[in-house]
């Protein structure tokens, strides 16, 4: 059988160990296959934002193990963990995280730069994620001249620039009005739909229920893991 596209095993973080030991994550397991659409949905301090980091290759466990791609990732060192990220994973964040003296199509093409990617090509990558994300008018617009939704929309535009398999957000609706949550949450879709893999962190039901699986944590254990079969996608058959 082919390898899971994640597949972590017991795995535990723990803040300062000793006396006033945190155990953010407590011999967690769980797997999720290349292309699926699931929400990690959790109250404030259940460990959704640790485990992100985790599953982002930001930070690495206290213990257990983690396979992205088959490689165990757990136990990988900071330059090469920061590989592996750079390849797999796009980010989106609560808090947008763009830089503000820096146009739109500036944000987006950083993070290319950092990687090598010449000029031409760089652009090219960026002016085709903004106009994903709808911005192609806005591209030569500074963050203070655009809209909290615009906003998130250049840090998704960033985040899918090259064009990486894996998305993870971190609350990214939770700085926004209904109205951008829902478009938000329908790019999201989209680029499920454009066999992504996408995995949402999120405090809110109304937000988890828009995905296809819904993976429910609490005090750093997995409490719940269902499939949602409201799920509408005209995809699902293909
Ligand atoms: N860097 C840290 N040092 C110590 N404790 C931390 C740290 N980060 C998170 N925690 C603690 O770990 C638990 C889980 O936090 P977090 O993963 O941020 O939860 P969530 O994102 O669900 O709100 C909380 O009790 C939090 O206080
Ligand atoms: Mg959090």
């Amino acid at each position: 059988m082919e390898e899971a596209l994640i597949r972590v095993v017991d795995l535990c973080k723990i803040y300062n160990p000793g006396e006033n030991e945190v155990r953010a994550l407590d011999h967690v397991n769980l797997q999720i296959d290349r292309g699926e659409f699931v929400a990690i949905i959790g109250q404030s301090g259940s460990g959704k934002s640790t485990f992100m980091n985790m599953l982002g290759c930001l930070d690495v466990p206290t213990s257990g193990e983690y396979y992205l791609n088959g490689t165990d990732v757990s136990t990988m060192k900071d330059n090469q963990l920061s590989v592996v990220r750079n390849k797999e994973i796009g980010f989106i964040f609560q808090g947008f995280n763009l830089i503000a003296n820096l146009t739109a199509i500036e944000n987006v093409e950083l993070p290319l730069i950092y990687r090598g990617i010449d000029r031409k090509t760089r652009k090219q990558l960026a002016v085709e994620s903004l106009t994903m994300v709808g911005l192609e008018k806005r591209m030569h617009h500074k963050p203070n001249e655009m809209s909290g939704g615009q906003q998130q929309r250049v840090a998704i535009a960033r985040a899918i620039a090259a064009k990486p398999p894996v998305i993870l957000a971190d609350e990214p609706t939770g700085n926004l009005d209904s109205a951008s949550s829902k478009e938000i949450l329908g790019i999201l879709k989209d680029m499920h739909k454009t066999g992504k893999t996408v995995i949402l962190i999120t405090h809110d039901n109304g937000i988890a229920a828009q995905a296809k699986r819904v993976v429910r944590i609490m005090d750093g254990k997995i409490e719940s893991d269902l499939i949602n079969e409201q799920f509408d996608s005209e995809e699902e058959d293909l």
